[in-house]
C-alpha cells in the first residue's frame, strides 16, 4: 500500500485491503479472510476465480503462444467471430482489449458511416445517466457530467436526452446524426434497464435518418442478464447495428469485441482502424472456452437468478430502507432511501464483496457460477447491513 501510494498516479481510492488468491465465487486477502465476491471485479470474473477449465487452457495455450499482433493469423479469431456472431445475430466484429476500446471504435463508425452520406453527419445522440468509459470518445457521449467536467472541451456534436423525454429524443435525432448510442441496461447509473418501447423508438430514429444504432452491452451483456444480450431480453428484439462487449467475455483477461451488421461495417475500410495486443491468441482461446460453458451454465444461472431476486425481494418486504430491487439475471440493483456507501465497509466486515453505484444503489455483478448456497450466505450478510440502516 505504501508503494502504491508512493509510485502511482493517485487516480483510485481504494479499499484497504490486500487480494491474495480465488477459487470459484470466494476470495481471500493476505490476512486469509474470506469474502464472497459478488462484484467479480467488476463484472469480469465471468467464471469466479481459479475455473479448472479457463486454468487448464490458459497453461496450454501460454505455452503454445499468447499474442501475435493482427499481421497474422492465428487460430482462434476466426471461431470466437464466428460464435458471437451466432449468438448477436451481427455478422462481424472487430477484437480490441478494454470496453472503452470498442467503444471508441464504435464512434469511428458512427463517424465514418454519417461523412460518407454528408460532411456535417457526425453529430451523436446519447442517453443521460450513461457510461461509456473514459476514453475520450467513450467519455464524451458518457451522459454523467461529474466524468466528463474536469476534460472539456471534448469531441463536439453530442448531445444527451433523457430516457423520459419522448419528444426531445425526437427532435434531438436529425438527418445530422450519425449514430444514437444506448447502454441497454445502465450499470454505473445504478441498473436501469432502458425499456423496449425506448429501444423501439430508438431503432425507428435510426432508421428514419440513416444513423446507425449502437448497444453499448459492455456490462450488461455476454450472458450476464441470462440471455446472450440485454437487447435479446424483449420479444422481438430490437436489433442495433452495432453492439459493444468486452467484460466477461474472457473470464479476466482483457478482451473487448465490436460486433456489427454488414451496413455498419461498410463505414470502416482497410488501415482505418486497428490495435496491437486486441484480439491474440490466449485471450481469444480463452473466450472460446468461456462461451462452452456459458451455454452449460445459461439454465443455473437462470434458476439461481430467480432465488436470489425473490430472497432480495422478501429483504425489501422486512427493510423499509430498500426502495427497489431491480436488474436482469445476474445484474442485480438494490436501491436504498438515503446514501449508502457505508454498506461496501460494512459487508466487507461481514465477508461480502459488492460495491456501490450512483451513491444509493447497491451493485452485485456476481460470477455466473453463483450456487442457492452462496446466495442464502449473500442474503444472511446483507440483512445484518440492512438491519444496520444508517450511518450513526
Ligand atoms: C457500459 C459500459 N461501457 C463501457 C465501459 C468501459 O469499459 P472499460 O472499463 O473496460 O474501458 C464500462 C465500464 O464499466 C461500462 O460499464
Amino acid at each position: 500500500m505504501d508503494l502504491e501510494r508512493a509510485y502511482l498516479l493517485q487516480n483510485y481510492s481504494r479499499y484497504p485491503m490486500v487480494l491474495k488468491r480465488g477459487k470459484g465465487c470466494w476470495l481471500w486477502d493476505i490476512s486469509g479472510k474470506r469474502y464472497l465476491d459478488l462484484i467479480s471485479g467488476i463484472g469480469v470474473n465471468s467464471l469466479g476465480h481459479a475455473h479448472p477449465r479457463i486454468m487448464r487452457v490458459i497453461k496450454e495455450q501460454a505455452s503454445l503462444l499468447i499474442h501475435s499482433s493482427n499481421l497474422y493469423y492465428h487460430e482462434y479469431q476466426g471461431p470466437l467471430a464466428k460464435k458471437l456472431s451466432e449468438t448477436s445475430g451481427m455478422q462481424r466484429t472487430f477484437f480490441c482489449n478494454s470496453g472503452t476500446e470498442a467503444v471508441e471504435c464504435a464512434v469511428k463508425m458512427a463517424h465514418g458511416h454519417g461523412r460518407r452520406l454528408r460532411d456535417d453527419k457526425f453529430e451523436i445522440v446519447a442517453l443521460e445517466n450513461s457510461f461509456h468509459g473514459r476514453t475520450v470518445g467513450a467519455l464524451s457521449i458518457t451522459g454523467q457530467p461529474k466524468y466528463r467536467k474536469d476534460f472539456e472541451p471534448l469531441m463536439p456534436g453530442v448531445k444527451f436526452v433523457n430516457v423520459c423525454d419522448e419528444a426531445a429524443f425526437e427532435a434531438a435525432v436529425t438527418d445530422r446524426t450519425a449514430a444514437i448510442f444506448v447502454e441497454t441496461i445502465q450499470g454505473e447509473g445504478g441498473i436501469y434497464p432502458i425499456s423496449a418501447e425506448w429501444l423501439r423508438k430508438a431503432r425507428e430514429l435510426a432508421d428514419r435518418h440513416n444513423a446507425l444504432l449502437v448497444f453499448d452491452e459492455i456490462q450488461c451483456g455476454i450472458g450476464r442478464p441470462g440471455t446472450h444480450f440485454a437487447y435479446q431480453l424483449h420479444t422481438p428484439a430490437v436489433m442495433p447495428d452495432i453492439v459493444t462487449m468486452a467484460k466477461p467475455i474472457a473470464c479476466g483477461l482483457p478482451l473487448g469485441a465490436v460486433l456489427c451488421n454488414e451496413k455498419a461495417a461498410s463505414s470502416i475500410g482497410p488501415g482505418m482502424h486497428g490495435t496491437t495486443f486486441g484480439g491474440g491468441a490466449l485471450a481469444c482461446r480463452v473466450a472460446l472456452e468461456f462461451y462452452d460453458i456459458l451455454d452449460e451454465l445459461m439454465p443455473q444461472m437462470q434458476r439461481v437468478s430467480a432465488y436470489f431476486f425473490d430472497a432480495l425481494r422478501q429483504l425489501q418486504r422486512k427493510h423499509s430502507i430498500i426502495k427497489d430491487v431491480r436488474g436482469f439475471g445476474l445484474m442485480i440493483g438494490v436501491e436504498t432511501a438515503f446514501p449508502c456507501r457505508h454498506f461496501v465497509r460494512q459487508g466487507m466486515e461481514q465477508g461480502l464483496l459488492f460495491n456501490v453505484t450512483h451513491d444509493t444503489v447497491l451493485r452485485m455483478l456476481p460470477p455466473y457460477i453463483l450456487t442457492e448456497k452462496e446466495v442464502d450466505r449473500a442474503i444472511k450478510g446483507l440483512s445484518k447491513i440492512f438491519k444496520n440502516g444508517k450511518p450513526e
